[in-house]
């Protein structure tokens, strides 16, 4: 199968203009299939926000090298669409106004961009809300209103960074079930940051676990099971998978809290 994106050999060092630099990326390589769902596990700090924002062109690349469809990424593009970690919503505008904002750019004709709109934010649950300001949201909902922004442009690469952090169990579960069927009915590749194990090898075909900072990646795991087996959490093979991620996340949890320690 051929790749659809490349990162080759990168580093990240940060350089803040107080205090010491920080490398948050150390030697980072991984070959990402055409249509495939990978999620990115590991603890907080160990930079997989980093890697997300070189991937989408948001940060400059320094060391190494990474390629989409074998070009390289130097500046966001609309073949990638990113749901940041912490939503990016534009606070002067509407719920409406954020998610049409993307197909405008696209241009795309009026009436179509508001029925698109329309069609996410009914499938995110906003129906209603279309008229009000993100501060006027909860937090999960201003999280399924930049999901709906994002996936609204229907971008070749998906890239999202811990997408349904901020939603109950239940919305969580629907948003997932959503979020598949898109990725089973369109030829989309998707990168996908959680904390929740569980949620990764469900929803993922192969999971990367990144080491404590400065981040490497420590193992790639194969999670391909049945998605639509409405049991599959309970198979056996299932719960030793979550079990097996779950060491291997904890033995780097462990070291990054070590290394916080005063
Ligand atoms: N702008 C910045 N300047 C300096 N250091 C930074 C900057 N942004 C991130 N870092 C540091 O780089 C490391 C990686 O950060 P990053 O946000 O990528 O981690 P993460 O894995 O996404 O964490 P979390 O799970 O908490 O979201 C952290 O140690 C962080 O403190
Ligand atoms: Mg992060």
């Amino acid at each position: 199968m051929t790749a659809k994106i490349v990162v080759d050999s990168v580093n990240h060092l940060y350089r803040p203009p107080r205090g010491r630099p920080v490398l948050a990326l150390e030697n980072i390589s991984l070959d990402i299939r055409e249509r495939e769902f990978i999620a990115l596990l590991g603890p907080s700090g160990c930079g997989k926000s980093t890697l997300l924002y070189l991937m989408g062109g948001f940060l400059p690349i320094e060391t190494g090298a990474i390629t989409v469809d074998g070009k390289p990424v130097v500046a966001p593009g609309p073949d990638r669409g990113i749901v940041f970690q912490h939503f990016a919503l534009f606070p002067w505008k509407t719920v409406r106004a954020n998610v049409t904002y993307g197909l405008e750019r696209q241009g795309l004709p009026r009436a179509e961009r508001e029925a698109r709109a329309q069609r996410f934010i009914d499938m995110v649950g906003l129906t209603g809300f279309e008229d009000s300001y993100p501060s006027q949201l909860s937090g999960g909902m201003k999280q399924r209103a930049a999901i709906a922004r994002t996936l609204a442009i229907d971008p070749d690469v998906l890239l999202m960074d811990e997408p349904f952090g901020a939603l109950d169990a239940q919305t969580r579960h629907l948003m997932q079930t959503e979020l598949l069927a898109i990725w089973q009915r369109s030829p989309k590749t998707v990168i996908f940051v959680t904390h929740d194990v569980q949620e990764a090898v469900y929803l993922a075909e192969r999971v990367a676990v990144m080491s404590a900072r400065p981040g490497r990646i420590k193992a790639i795991v194969d999670t391909r099971f049945d998605k639509n087996d409405p049991a599959v959490h309970k198979s056996q093979p299932f719960v030793d998978k979550v079990d097996e991620l779950w060491g291997l996340v904890r033995e780097e949890a462990i070291k990054a809290e070590q290394r916080e320690a005063p």
